[in-house]
């Protein structure tokens, strides 16, 4: 039997993802060492092979099927657009995309001004002001910290994640429009679904009764 190999997002989605795939019987021991700098991780009894990257690069990983299985963010799999299946909403990392900045900046969305809109998320933003709100912008690519822009005078407006909503708080700016929910997703290679069809579909069954669907 070959290894089926699944590869997560690292950081808090992989452990709570970790949590849900043992509920169903799925561990990894090897995994829960902190100070490991090993980036494979495998469980021999059940042929499963686990490796953590940064999200951005699941789902390149599973559509060139070198994971089979990935579990990560919709907001990457939006954002990196690759060909995959989508197969289950796990629940957890929920959080939402949303267009933010100072309430000042209200006024700039309802004419749609020509403004400027930073964001981790340069495709998720251009389809949102593009093809949803028909609204021409420049939209600026940025890596992190994002809610600097609009305080510094980078961009208008932001588009990034809201979790509690506390980080927009802190810095005086607000969510101005929700773009869409987001939460961890299970998604598949395409070849691997029809190849290991009945390990897959076990493991997607599985994870689909620990959440209760
Ligand atoms: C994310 C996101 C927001 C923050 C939202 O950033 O980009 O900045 O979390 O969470 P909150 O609504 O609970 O405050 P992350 O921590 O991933 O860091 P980064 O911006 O440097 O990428």
């Amino acid at each position: 039997m070959r290894y089926l190999t699944i590869a997560l997002a690292k950081g808090r989605l992989a452990r709570q993802a970790m949590e849900l795939l043992e509920q169903i019987g799925i561990t990894c021991e090897e995994m829960k060492d902190k100070d490991t700098r090993k980036l494979i991780f495998v469980n021999e009894e059940l042929k499963l092979k686990f490796f953590l990257s940064k999200a951005s690069d699941v789902p390149t990983y599973v559509e060139y099927g070198a994971a089979d299985i990935g579990i990560v963010g919709k907001d990457t799999i939006l954002e990196e657009g690759r060909k995959l299946y989508e197969v289950i909403d796990l629940g957890i990392g929920k959080c939402r995309m949303c267009v933010c900045g100072p309430a000042s900046a209200k006024e700039l969305l309802k004419h749609h001004e020509m403004i400027r809109v930073a964001s981790k998320y340069p495709n998720i933003a251009k389809d949102y002001f593009y093809n949803v709100k028909n609204q021409t912008v420049e939209i600026i690519k940025l890596n992190g910290s994002v809610e600097l822009a609009p305080i510094v005078g980078l961009s208008e407006v932001i588009v990034d994640i809201v979790e509690t909503g506390s980080t927009l708080r802190e810095n005086g700016l607000e969510v101005l429009e929700e773009v869409c929910p987001l939460s961890a997703r299970v998604v598949v290679n395409q070849v691997s679904m029809k190849m290991e069809n009945e390990r897959i579909g076990q493991i997607i069954h599985g994870l689909q009764k620990a959440i209760g669907k």
